[in-house]
């Protein structure tokens, strides 16, 4: 399996601790960048059809504004109710200025 990866934007596009939604070959992805790593998970809350990306961020943890759980932005696992799924999380690789995410997989 080799991951294929494609530019999402660019490093400095990404304000420390601010979600930035993006599109990537049909995927909502929420970008994050924090405690100097960029992390990408789906931006789709796990529990309804709500933008994680307009949720704030705290402590490597991404929280849906609409019922308040937490979804951390390494392994997409919520902290607490409601939800109780995890998002995917993506492989995120820094080339130059570029922010690249690996949304598919080919074998
Ligand atoms: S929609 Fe995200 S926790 Fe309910």
């Amino acid at each position: 399996m080799t991951n294929t990866f494609v530019r999402a934007c660019a490093l400095d596009e990404l304000e420390e601790d601010t979600p930035k939604r993006v599109e990537l070959e049909g995927v909502p992805i929420a970008l994050v960048r924090t405690e100097g790593e960029v992390f990408a998970v789906n931006d789709i809350c796990s529990h309804a059809n709500v933008s994680l990306s307009e949720g704030e961020v705290e402590d490597c943890q991404i929280e849906c504004w609409l019922h308040g759980s937490s979804f951390d932005l390494r392994t997409g696992k919520p902290s607490g109710l409601p939800a109780t799924r995890p998002v995917p999380v993506y492989p995120v690789k820094i080339e130059g200025d570029d922010v690249l995410v690996s949304v598919t997989q080919e074998s």
